[in-house]
């Protein structure tokens, strides 16, 4: 599988996927903790999912872009060797459908949602799993010099911050590689 020219596609056609820092990131913790199962909110094209696919994990990724969508689906059925992703085409916030436990909830969708999804997948993470957040730092915009929508998603990113912070089942670290990212452990094993 070549990650590298999927890498190429989706820069030329200017969709955003995870920094190569993400991606190291991401292998790190799949190895060290053995993970297995993956859930990813945020599929675009499908570059993450092969990735954490090629690392040896099952992956099941949920993208609402009918777009992406198609795009996922080809690159699933040319690079997904081993079968081992799920691609789920619906909007996260609502579905309603069944889902097994994780290992590994990868969150990397709309932005002004995290805390959303963070509280509706969390029941489906295994005892001691993880919560793994990117683009925290959302390019380090400085809410003084963007308009009143990005204002209002850098405000939304600082409270769902302090709500990691807080979780009193959670204890969480930030991590200013690629765009920022959290790395949030279940504690109630
Ligand atoms: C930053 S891109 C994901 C990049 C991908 N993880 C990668 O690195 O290859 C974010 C994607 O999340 C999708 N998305 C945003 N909110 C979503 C939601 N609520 N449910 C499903 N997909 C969502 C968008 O359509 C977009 O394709």
């Amino acid at each position: 599988m070549n990650l590298s020219s999927l890498k190429a596609y989706a820069l030329e056609k200017k969709v955003p996927i995870i920094t190569d820092a993400t991606l190291r990131f991401l292998e790190t913790m799949i190895q060290k903790h053995a993970i297995h199962d993956v859930l990813e909110i945020g599929t675009a094209m499908g570059y993450s999912a092969l990735a954490m696919a090629s690392f040896g994990c099952h992956v099941v990724t949920f993208e609402r872009d009918e777009f992406m969508v198609d795009e996922a689906k080809r690159h699933v059925e040319w690079y997904d060797e081993h079968k081992r992703i799920t691609l789920m085409p619906f909007d996260a916030l609502t579905y309603q459908g069944e889902l097994p436990m994780f290992d590994l909830i990868f969150i990397d969708a709309a932005k002004s949602q995290y805390q959303t999804l963070f509280n509706k997948y969390t029941p489906y993470l295994k005892k001691g799993g993880f919560v793994i957040c990117d683009n925290l730092h959302f390019h380090h915009l400085n809410p003084d010099v963007v308009n009143r929508h990005t204002q209002g998603l850098l405000r939304k990113l600082k409270t769902f911050k302090s709500f990691l912070t807080e979780h009193p089942h959670f204890e969480t670290t930030f991590f200013d590689e690629g765009d920022g990212i959290s790395l949030s452990r279940r504690l109630d094993v």
